[in-house]
């Protein structure tokens, strides 16, 4: 069983959650009873948010299958407000959100967009806008076709982040027929629906997936210019170590075989230089260690 608290209020012809008029957010008689069944318990802990950021972009994952257990009320509006915290340009918070809960009308939607599975099991679909007038009207052409797609996409990552922290399975689609879909929730012309986000609890195995390698992406000071040994900022001198041996062990057999001339002074001489260069570069390197790990002691 979950465990939160929330506070529901009877009115004759209304419910109250949290404070938020229920029949105006979701006007599905459907989707109250289905609230309403579910409030048998009247006192619940709040919900366990001790996840940290971290570990929610990790475990993070698309969900495309969903179980047929509806998404709470209030699940999906703390989705959404975890959204409309992102940063936004100018902190115009220029997104809006239609949230669908009737079944035949999320599995119409199966038809505007590819025909994905996902919008078979899906419960809850969150039409994520972005108002386009509003930005141009700030920042001109940039912030009508950049800074929206760029709040919405800052919105939508807090979504799937927060519903990672709430059990919630969610599949951030972007492939739709925007015509449809405009006709089908009657969204005016200045705005724009940016994404469907399904919503929903997971039945979804997600397959492992590849991870490009940050070494490969990142650059310093110059695109294109790589870090010549990445492993060095997490601190992993194993790499390190091998090279330095692997350079040591050529460096040995070159002596060795130096060392095979006919005088005896010679083989002594090169073998001491040999253990004497390669002491100091050992001390060298530990000197090193030593001094990165004071300074990160400082930080
Ligand atoms: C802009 C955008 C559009 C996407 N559109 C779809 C989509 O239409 N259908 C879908 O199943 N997944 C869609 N995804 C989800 C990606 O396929 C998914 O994030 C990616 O494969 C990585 O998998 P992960 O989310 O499990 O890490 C979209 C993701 C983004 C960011």
């Amino acid at each position: 069983m979950e465990h939160h608290s929330i506070i529901i209020l009877f009115h004759p012809n209304s419910i109250t959650v949290r404070g938020l008029e229920q029949e105006n957010v979701v006007p599905t008689t459907q989707f109250v009873a289905t609230f309403i069944k579910r409030v048998d318990v009247v006192h619940r802990m709040p919900e366990d948010r001790s996840m940290s950021v971290f570990g929610a972009i990790l475990k993070r994952r698309t969900c495309r299958k969903f179980a047929s257990q509806p998404v709470e009320l209030e699940k999906i509006f703390e989705i959404i407000t975890a959204g409309t915290h992102a940063p936004s340009s100018g902190n115009l918070q220029n997104w809006s959100f239609v949230i669908v809960t009737e079944k035949p009308k999320i599995r119409a939607l199966y038809h505007h967009t590819l025909e994905q599975e996902a919008f078979m099991s899906a419960p809850v679909a969150v039409i994520v806008c972005g108002d386009n007038d509003i930005a141009e009207k700030y920042y001109g052409l940039r912030g009508k076709r950049l800074y929206t797609i760029q709040n919405c996409a800052a919105c939508i990552e807090n979504m799937l982040l927060a519903a990672e922290t709430l059990g919630i399975g969610a599949c951030w689609i972007g492939a739709f027929d925007e015509e449809k879909i405009d006709a089908m929730f009657t969204i005016p012309a200045t705005v724009r629906a940016q994404a469907i986000l399904l919503l929903g609890y997971s039945e979804d195995e997600p397959e492992p997936k590849e991870q490009k390698r940050i070494e490969n992406l990142v650059y310093f000071n110059t695109y294109g210019q790589t870090l010549k040994k990445p492993y060095l900022v997490y601190r992993d001198y194993s790499k390190e170590w091998e090279l330095q041996l692997a350079q040591l062990k050529q460096k040995w057999a070159d002596v060795k075989r130096e060392t095979n001339l006919p005088s005896p002074t010679i083989a002594k001489e090169k073998t001491e230089e040999f253990f004497k260069e390669t002491s100091k570069k050992v001390g060298r390197f530990v000197e090193n260690l030593k001094d990165e790990e004071k300074v990160r002691r400082r930080r």
